[in-house]
């Protein structure tokens, strides 16, 4: 059988696919057509968030029975079409939850310590002389951190902020988690309340058309002017021009963005903001992520191709 990998992934993946396929795999990503022209007689194909897998190239793949994502979203893939077709997608979680965990508090420290202003200062050699007032920040402790979108990643930031003394709420489709319904600094609120009164507010849900333009000039309203907004989920969840005019009247204090609306184009005013901590869609870029997410990428195309069955199936 024949599997399609749309880019490079790590070599602990790509050498379980090798040992049970036979697989098509380049040194770069492979552009649409490419993939449209190798599909055509894959069994699966894996690929990853940055792959549009829409009707076009699913209807190319005549033998395909499994998509691969390597990734835990997959919004880039029409996984309604794919079912139709009779298709199963697969995503990758309980893979990079940690790094992604770690990142929030990079994003959170880097901002509220002023990490890249200070360094760019010391490089730009404006640091002629120290002095008590120079480049002050803010400290974590005794902030709240308000999550929106309470799921493996959201609830793996708890003992960190813990540890921080920040304290936690968080909002939820599917209402209060009764792991945390006992926990004194975990409490359950209400969007309205979310944005109210979190000063770092982080949003960690999926793309869907409930969640495109979550946040738009009204909901960055209602925050606090001290308040910080983390986009860690998908550009589209946040009106990014109505993100760039909070930040411009000073609505909001600040923004720390791994995900853009135009990805990746990135808003040449948000790259202008010394308040604004901005990196390519990174979350998740650790070797040790990396090595998971393609393993369990590997593991989900044997599971369906040889079982027929597999416990990462987002379209059943
Ligand atoms: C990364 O953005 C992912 O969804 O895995």
């Amino acid at each position: 059988m024949k599997v399609l990998i749309s880019q490079p992934i790590s070599s602990a993946g790509v050498d379980m696919l090798k040992s049970n396929f036979d697989i098509q795999i380049s040194d770069k990503r492979m552009d649409r057509d490419k993939i449209l022209e190798y599909i055509r007689d894959a069994e699966a194909l894996v690929c990853s968030a940055n792959d549009n897998i829409d009707s076009e190239i699913i209807s190319a793949g005549k033998n395909l029975k499994v998509i691969s994502n390597v990734a835990v979203g997959y919004n880039n893939i029409d996984i309604g079409f794919a079912k139709q077709c009779k298709i199963s997608v697969t995503n990758t979680p309980n893979t990079l939850e940690q790094s992604v965990v770690e990142f929030v508090f990079a994003h959170m420290l880097a901002l509220s310590r002023r990490l890249f202003e200070s360094d760019k200062y010391v490089r730009d050699g404006k640091f002629k002389e120290w002095s008590l007032g120079m480049l002050l920040g803010k400290e974590l402790k005794g902030k709240t951190l308000g999550i929106v979108g309470f799921g493996s990643i959201g609830k793996k930031l708890v003992p960190i902020a813990k540890a921080f003394g920040i304290n936690v709420i968080y909002t939820n489709t599917s209402g209060e988690v009764s792991e945390f319904s006992n926990d004194m600094n975990v409490n359950f609120v209400d969007f309205e309340n979310i944005l109210a009164k979190s000063d770092f507010l982080v949003l960690l849900v999926p793309l869907t058309t409930e969640t495109k333009h979550m946040i738009t000039s009204s909901e960055l309203g209602k925050m606090k002017s001290t308040s910080i907004l983390l986009n860690m989920a998908r550009g589209p969840v946040v009106k990014e021009q109505d993100l760039v005019d909070a930040l411009n009247k000073k609505i909001i204090s600040g923004a720390c963005l791994d995900v853009y609306e135009f990805e990746p184009k990135v808003s040449d005013e948000l790259k202008s903001m010394d308040n604004v901590v901005l990196t390519p869609h990174t979350g998740s870029a650790t070797v040790e992520a990396r090595d998971r997410m393609a393993k369990c990428a590997a593991q989900n195309v044997i599971d369906v191709l040889s079982l027929g069955e597999c416990k990462n199936i987002v379209n059943k």
